[in-house]
Formats: C-alpha cells, sequence, structure tokens
C-alpha cells in the first residue's frame, strides 16, 4: 500500500468527570505519546445548546436528559488531535462507550468504572468519522 493518509484531525473532549478526577494530562500524555500533535486547546463549559449540536444524533433518545446533566456538570477540556488516522487511532485508544467493557489499555478501561448510579461516565469523547469530527471542531472552535 503505498498510498499517503491524509492529515486527519480529531475533536476530542475531557469530559467533566475527567477534569474533576484530574485527568486531562492523562488523556494528553497518551495522544502525545502515541505521536499525535495537539492542534487546538480549551477549557470550556458546555451549555445545553451547544451539547443539542455537538450529540444532534442523540437529543431523541431516552439516556439524552442525563447525558445534558452529566456533560454541564463541570468544565470540559475540548481538544482538537492531528495526524494521519488520528479518528480510528484515538476511538481505539478511548475504549468502548461503557467502561466496564473497555478493554484494559485504552482511557475508558483504565481510568473508568460503574460508579453504581446507573449512569455512564467515561471520561473522554471522540469523533467518530471524519464528517463527525468537521462537525464538532466547528461547534467547539468556530473560530479556527
Ligand atoms: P462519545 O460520543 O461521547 O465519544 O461516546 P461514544 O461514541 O462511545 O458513545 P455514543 O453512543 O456516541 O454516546 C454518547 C454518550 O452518551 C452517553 N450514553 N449513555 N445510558 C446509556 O445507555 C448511554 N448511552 C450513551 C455516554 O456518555 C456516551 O459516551
Ligand atoms: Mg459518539
Amino acid at each position: 500500500m503505498s498510498e499517503t493518509q491524509p492529515i486527519e484531525q480529531v475533536l476530542v473532549l475531557v469530559k467533566p468527570d475527567g477534569v474533576a478526577r484530574g485527568l486531562i494530562g492523562q488523556v494528553i500524555a497518551r495522544a502525545e505519546a502515541r505521536g499525535y500533535q495537539v492542534a487546538q486547546l480549551a477549557l470550556r463549559r458546555a451549555t445545553p445548546e451547544l451539547l443539542a449540536l455537538h450529540y444532534a444524533d442523540h437529543v431523541v433518545k431516552p439516556f439524552y436528559p442525563a447525558l445534558v446533566e452529566y456533560m454541564t456538570s463541570g468544565p470540559v477540556v475540548a481538544i482538537v488531535l492531528e495526524g494521519a488516522q488520528v479518528i480510528t487511532a484515538f476511538r481505539t485508544m478511548a475504549g468502548a462507550t461503557d467502561p466496564v467493557k473497555a478493554a484494559p489499555g485504552t482511557i475508558r478501561g483504565d481510568f473508568g468504572r460503574d460508579w453504581g448510579d446507573g449512569e455512564i461516565r467515561n471520561i473522554v469523547h471522540a469523533s467518530d468519522s471524519p464528517e463527525s469530527a468537521a462537525r464538532e471542531i466547528a461547534i467547539w472552535f468556530p473560530e479556527a
């Protein structure tokens, strides 16, 4: 395979539980250790309006009200990572949505757990496709 891969960008969020538990550095350190560049970085507060855009596919889902409560419970760190195939690579590094099922070695599998309240708190978000990444980066970094 001699084709070169386009440089990709992915939107990563360190979610409120990740920020509150002091895991910002761990998330960035793993991305940097893997060799990806940090292209944008900001500490933000998610509003319900912003989340309705970011999680547009989930607005109608039964878990959406709890997701908004979770994502507005504290500040988040928004990060744009850059590199060939970074979307697939960082999704793999994040691990399965449910931290209980996330493999050891992944961010969710190493730092997450079931806290016994029926809510999923899983430390990071990562865009799942080039289209999602472009859409989400425009939401979180409109000036870029
Ligand atoms: P994310 O978008 O945050 O990177 O997570 P994901 O792709 O792994 O999972 P997704 O299906 O897109 O769900 C987005 C977030 O909604 C919450 N969720 N709760 N209670 C539930 O069944 C449930 N399902 C999803 C999680 O915070 C999940 O990360
Ligand atoms: Mg998702």
